[in-house]
């Protein structure tokens, strides 16, 4: 009887119970990697890990109840994630909330709700797992991921707090890449157009989906692989020499810009 070998490599993906943060960790386990899947909503992970593990069999999967803004349950998830694995060679944080609506009409808890989950996970998920992160050898590739937005590369009605956060979260990489690159951690932030997600299909009214399809000259909507794969490939050795970058997904939205409506009716 062959033996299956436990991979190696260890990728901790944060909002991973379902959509992009989900497709990121079956991408992981698609590349050899054992996953622990951070979340908070524990019915949707558990349900998650349960078909993971019963397609690529146990041991490879660990799910972690946790919201990423509370210190105390991101340490306490990040040990028990040491403690079963025993590395960590990257860590995506994609957990995220949004909230659109007028500046007026955005509560101050709102804003410190979308402030806290957004961009304080991103920071409190990093500060606990680069500790365990310098203890591996990278050389496999790895380092960190962080998941902005187009939102956060321009501005934009009814994101005051979302595109803040995301905006916000878009120089931290740059911080972390700064400090974190001379250990030997790389950190690179990818920033999604639309994709049809539960997160999507809460915000995007007929008529958003329909202006996004005008001004995005692939004129579609992004999937959850294709932002997996470029997150992937980010932390792969093919990336190794990627440090501090933000690379838009987006159909090449942010390159175009809204355009000239007359314009972009004429075909190429
Ligand atoms: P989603 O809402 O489908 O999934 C987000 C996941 O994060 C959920 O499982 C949720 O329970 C989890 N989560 C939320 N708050 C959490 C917390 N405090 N602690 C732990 N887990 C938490 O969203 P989607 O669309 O998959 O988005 C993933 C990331 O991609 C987010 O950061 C989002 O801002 C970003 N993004 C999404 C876009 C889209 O069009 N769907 C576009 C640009 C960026």
């Amino acid at each position: 009887m062959t033996t299956i070998p436990i991979p190696h490599r260890v990728a901790v993906v944060t909002g991973g119970a379902r959509g992009i943060g989900l497709a990121i960790g079956q991408w992981f386990l698609d590349h050899g990697y054992r996953v622990a899947l951070i979340d908070r909503d524990a019915a949707t992970l558990t349900a998650a890990v349960d078909k993971l593990q019963g397609e690529r069999g146990h041991g490879l999967v660990f799910g972690l109840h946790c919201n990423v803004a509370d210190p105390e349950e991101v340490n306490s998830a990040v040990g028990q994630i040491d403690a079963a694995f025993g590395r960590i060679d990257a860590l995506v944080n994609n957990a995220g909330i949004a909230v659109f609506k007028p500046i007026g009409e955005t509560s101050f808890d709102e804003w410190q709700n979308v402030m806290s989950v957004n961009l304080s996970g991103t920071f409190l998920c990093s500060q606990a797992c680069v500790p365990i992160m310098r203890r591996s050898s990278l050389q496999d590739g790895g380092g960190i991921v962080n998941i902005a937005s187009i939102s956060g590369l321009r501005a934009s009605t009814l994101r005051v707090a979302y595109g803040t956060s995301k905006a916000a979260i878009i120089h931290l990489t740059k911080q972390q890449a700064v400090e974190l690159g001379t250990v030997g951690i790389r950190v690179n932030a990818v920033a999604p157009g639309p994709v049809d997600t539960e997160m999507a299909k809460l915000v995007h009214s007929v008529a958003i989906r329909s202006d996004y399809h005008d001004v995005i000259p692939l004129n579609r909507y992004g999937t959850v692989e294709e932002i997996a794969a470029s997150v992937g490939f980010l932390c792969s050795p093919a990336a190794s020499y990627i440090n501090g970058q933000v690379i838009a997904v987006d159909g090449g939205f942010e390159s175009a810009g809204v355009g000239l409506p007359t314009l972009r009716k004429m075909k190429a």
